[in-house]
């Protein structure tokens, strides 16, 4: 079972795995969170044992867009108009532009490589349509730059603290760089300190790139069972 659908997973993820479970199959969305860009499976495979605390990340492609145009001089509506005219941005951009958008997605990062169990209504959330061409102009002044950042970290107690908001971000942070639609994770692990992946997050053949990596990892997971029954 495989989907990019964000909406279904970030709410009932848990339900949907039983579900796959009880009928003997796997359920993967690789694809809910940077389409083909597999933060998931980087973060699950390729970082076990890492120790993986949180991650922060620029997980919608419009606003990240639209604040690289207000930084060039647009303001806010022309900026959204131009992402709109490029297919970046929703027909309605709210869910781009006030965060909800990367709120499902810190919702399925938390849940699947933090072990929590967050609600979209756990997660704080603020978007960038308050930001003024002044707060766009102050953070260049100061050598910064304004992201939409989706965040989530373990707290000393076990739980999880999940956010949305916009951040001022000196040059140097990882993040402070990825321009236009892209996308990035920075993943905060024990071991390594922050390892970065950015790329596509969204568009038809990336997401169809995300559909065949699941694909993929189920069939070579019942080919690694098979093996180890033959053993
Ligand atoms: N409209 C979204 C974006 C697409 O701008 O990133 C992926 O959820």
């Amino acid at each position: 079972m495989v989907t990019t659908n964000k909406g279904p997973v970030a709410i009932e993820a848990q339900a949907l795995k039983a579900l796959a479970k009880a009928n003997g199959v796997r359920f993967e969305y690789e694809g809910a969170v940077m389409s083909g860009t597999p933060v998931i499976r980087m973060a699950e495979k390729t970082l076990a044992g890492a120790e993986l605390k949180g991650f922060e990340g620029i997980l919608n492609g419009t606003s990240n867009f639209v604040l690289g145009r207000m930084e060039a001089g647009l303001d806010f509506a022309s900026a959204v108009k131009e992402a709109q005219e490029l297919g970046y941005a929703e027909a309605d951009p709210t869910a781009d532009v006030e965060g909800f958008d990367v709120r499902l997605k810190v919702v399925i990062l938390a849940n699947e490589l933090l072990g929590a169990n967050l609600k979209p209504e756990d997660v704080s959330c603020k978007g960038i349509s308050g930001l003024s061409p002044s707060d766009i102009e102050d953070a260049a002044q100061a050598n910064s730059r304004w992201k939409l950042i989706g965040a989530a970290v373990r707290n000393d107690d076990g739980s999880v603290t999940g956010s949305v908001s916009p951040k001022r971000l000196d040059l140097g942070h990882p993040l402070a760089g990825v321009n236009g639609a892209t996308n990035a994770v920075s993943l905060d692990t024990e071991l390594l300190g922050a390892v970065t992946i950015t790329g596509p997050g969204a568009g038809r053949i990336e997401t169809a790139y995300a559909l065949l990596s699941d694909i993929v990892a189920i069939h070579s997971a019942g080919a690694s069972a098979i093996v180890k029954e033959a053993a």
